[in-house]
Formats: structure tokens, sequence, C-alpha cells
């Protein structure tokens, strides 16, 4: 079956790759106070864009944090709606000498388009934007009703977006949600996602002395906070990579039977994962779990840095006042951030050595999902993704955080379909980003065949 707005899409390609870059210029960096003003002009430059392609009722929504990007067209009578939602927030650049183009110079290299943002998740949530223009200017119309819904805290928790969804205004009355924020599972292999793991990220900070002391007066009377810090992060997790925290797992639920035989038959090979994926020697984690039942179905712990004390060039003999360690785990389903972080800083406290005090904060978390798969929704996905890929759908779970998914559920009722064209190697959240122009392209086709679908 021929479509318009595919053939609408492939002739203005190129138009598209030239705003998607204009837009990847545009370092909306949300987690750096400096890039705050970037982030306001990002949410400007996608609500003018969503006004000239025929969106209506758009309009900012400010939040505490960064705003939030709103957006309807609501006449297509009788046809479901849609809420359609993407992240104009990245992260930060650095190292930015690893980088063999500037992170917000975007250039086209081996069929990839290298930025920050430009997979995660600038490119694919422009690619929601351009189906729709795509389907507006051959055809005026939309098949199904379509609310828009853009955030730019989604890097740092999204607390303005899930404030707002819990208020549950009648902007977002809809019967599914669609993101476009995962991976293809292999290239070229249609993939939709159906689990998200959550988290819980924290700040441990210990604190010794009343103020830094020359480490030979008093060093073997003081207590040091480095010490204390490491002391605390080793009893955290075995050798294995079991946490543990005392009833950390109690409410992990198991992958059924069927889900982990159907991981089983997914193209996954270990040896290439380690070698090109992770480049590490070996790979850990806990026994008697595959790679994807570890990434995707158990919980983790990981320790992100140890910033303070002497960390310039040469030696400073001092022993720290205080020290800090970030701490995020990632949940599966069923776990709670409230009690994952109770029990961690019940035992955070119980292990703490003498002589020290010890803070544990949180910083921001997210509940993990799991989408249910039997709908209609889900169903025209994988028809699409049939129609433009030429293959049978695979189901996958991730072991990354989108935290509004979940809230889609919990507040809104809303079934996601996570329809995502990110490769395994696109570098997220590393230097060297990239999304495959092939897969903007085919991902802005597939979001329209779905829309159509939808509205038959
Ligand atoms: N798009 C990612 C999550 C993701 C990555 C899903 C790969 C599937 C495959 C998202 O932007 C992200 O990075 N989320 C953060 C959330 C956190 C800061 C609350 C994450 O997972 O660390
Ligand atoms: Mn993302
Ligand atoms: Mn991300």
């Amino acid at each position: 079956m021929s479509s318009s707005a595919v053939e609408y899409a492939h002739q203005n390609h190129p138009r598209f790759l030239h705003e998607l870059k204009a837009l990847l210029r545009i370092p909306s960096v949300s987690t750096l106070p400096e890039h705050k003003g970037d982030c306001h002009f990002a949410a400007e430059v996608l609500a003018a864009e969503l006004s000239r392609i025929g969106m209506e009722n758009v309009r900012i929504i400010e939040t505490g944090g960064h705003p939030l990007v709103y957006a309807d067209w609501l006449h297509a009578e009788g046809k479901p709606t849609a809420l359609a939602y993407g992240h104009y927030d990245v992260q930060p650049p650095d190292p930015l000498e690893e980088w063999l183009s500037p992170p917000f110079e975007p250039e086209e290299r081996d069929g990839n388009l290298y930025a920050r943002g430009a997979v995660d998740d600038k490119g694919q949530m422009y690619m929601h934007i351009k189906a729709l223009e795509s389907l507006l200017a051959t055809n005026g119309v939309l098949p199904v009703n379509v609310r828009v819904l853009l955030e730019g805290e989604e890097e740092v928790g999204g607390e303005g977006i899930a404030a707002y969804v819990a208020s549950k205004p009648a902007e977002l009355k809809a019967d599914f949600a669609l993101v476009s924020d995962t991976e293809l599972f292999a290239p070229g292999l249609p993939t939709l996602c159906v689990g998200l793991r959550g988290m819980i990220y924290t700040e441990l900070e210990v604190r010794g002395a009343k103020t830094d002391l020359h480490s030979g007066m008093y060093g073997g009377a003081a207590p040091n906070p480095f010490v204390a810090v490491a002391h605390i992060l080793a009893g955290l997790k075995d050798e294995q990579g079991h946490i543990l925290i005392p009833g950390f797992y109690d409410d992990v639920i198991s992958p059924s039977p069927e889900e982990l035989a159907a991981w089983r038959s997914l193209p996954f090979d270990e040896e290439h994962y380690r070698v090109t994926e992770v480049g590490a020697r070996q790979l850990t984690g806990e026994r008697g779990y595959s790679v994807l039942e570890r990434t995707w179905a158990r919980p983790t712990l990981d320790v992100h840095g140890i910033p303070g004390g002497f960390t310039g060039a040469g030696a400073k003999t001092v022993i720290p006042a205080k020290a800090v360690a970030k701490v995020s785990m990632r949940l599966v389903p069923d776990m709670t951030p409230t009690r994952a972080f109770a029990l961690y800083k019940s035992y955070v406290e119980e292990i703490a050595p003498a002589g020290v005090d010890v803070e544990v904060r949180l910083i921001h978390s997210g509940e993990p999902c799991l989408i249910p798969v039997d709908n209609p929704y889900i169903r025209a996905a994988t028809r699409a993704l049939h129609e433009v890929w030429g293959k049978e759908t695979v189901f996958i779970r991730s072991g990354g955080s989108i935290p509004i998914v979940g809230d889609f559920a919990r507040h809104l009722g809303l079934p996601s379909v996570m329809m995502g064209f990110g490769l395994p190697d696109d570098n997220l959240h590393a230097p060297n980003e990239k999304f495959n122009l092939k897969n903007f392209e085919l991902g802005i086709e597939s979001v329209i065949r779905f829309l159509e679908e939808c509205g038959n």
C-alpha cells in the first residue's frame, strides 16, 4: 500500500536533516545550570515548528525546571488519540577531547549523523514531528488524534513532567503513548521495547573531622572519609555482583518462561558484545543469569563518581573532612524506588565505620515498568514495522530508564508503544553519539505507517 505521506517524507528528507542539525546545535544540557537558557530556547524552537506544521494549541508549559512543550491536533473524530512523547534535553558532552567532531556541530560521516542528542533523543523526537508534518502536508488531516508532549528534564529524572502528568490535566487524555527513545536490538531488526528498568540515583556524604587535616600530624588518629566511603561501597555488592542490601531482591519478579525463551532466540553474541560494545577483558555480574537477563531483568548498583579530596596533579598530604559518592541502583518490576531507597539508606548507616557521620540523599528516582503487549496499538505497530522493515518485530526490554513511561501507565492508564530506532553502538551518553541516517528516515516512515494503522 502506498502512502503519499511516506512519499513526502522521502522527498523532503534533506530538509528534515537540515532542520534536525539546527536543533542539535542548541546545547540543551539539562543538568548544567549554565545551559538553562539553551533548554528554554530548544523548547521555543520546537513549539514554533509544531505550529508551523499545523499542530494546534501549541504551548510552552513552565515547570519548576525546564519547560514542557505541548501541542495537539484533535479532529479525527471516532479515532484513537496518541500521546507522542520525546525529550529535547541532552547529557553533558564531556569528555570533549574524545569527540571526532564537536558535540554541538552535527556532522555526517559514513551514513551517520554525529552530535550530542542525535539519537537520545532529539533525532528520535524529531521523527515524530516530521511524521506529523508529512501526514498533515499531504492529507490536510491526521489519521488519529495526536497530542505531543516534550520535556527537557528526562536526563535529570523528569520531575516537571512527572508532576504535570500526576495532576492528570485534560490535555493528556489519550489512548496510548508513543515513545521513540529506545533502540533496535540489531541493525535492520524492527524492535518494540516492552520493559524498562527504574532507578534511584543517590549521593552519600561522609564527614570525619571538622576540617581538612595534615595527614602526618593526624594520620592514625583522625577518621578518613574516603576510606570510609571505600569501605561502605565495598560492602554493597559481593564479587559476583550480588547486592548485599538485606531485602533488596524481595520484590523482584522473574520474567515468564515464554519471555526468557524469546530472549534466548534473539540474535545475541556475547563475545561480540564483550569486545565491540563493552571493550573489557571480561563481563561481570550475577551468576546464573544471561547478559540480557542481567541488564534487563535484574537490579544493579553502580558508582558514578567520588568527588572531593585532593585530585590535582602531584601530591597533597591531607585527610579531607568529607567525601561524597554518587551511587545509583537500577530497579526492575516490582521493586519500588521508595522501598529500595529505605533499604539502601539503613544498610549504609549500618555498615558505616565508626567515627564518621553519613548522610544518604536521594537525587531522583523512577519506577520500573512492563508494558502489556496484548493491545491494538502494539499490534498496529508490528504491522507498520513489517511494512517498512520487511521483518517480524522482536520484543525486548531495556536496561535504561525513561521515568515518565511508568507514570503514563500509573496515572493516565496509557499503554506505551516504545518504538525506537537507535542502535546498540550509538554511543548514548558517551563521546561520538550518533544516529544512523537510514534509521532516521525509516523511523519517520515507521511512525507515519504506525499512525495510519492506528487510524484504520
Ligand atoms: N533514552 C534513554 C533510556 C534508554 C537508553 C532506553 C537505551 C533504552 C535504551 C534515556 O534518555 C536515559 O538515558 N535515561 C536515563 C534516565 C535517568 C537519568 C532517570 C537513564 O537511563 O540513565
Ligand atoms: Mn532518552
Ligand atoms: Mn539519555
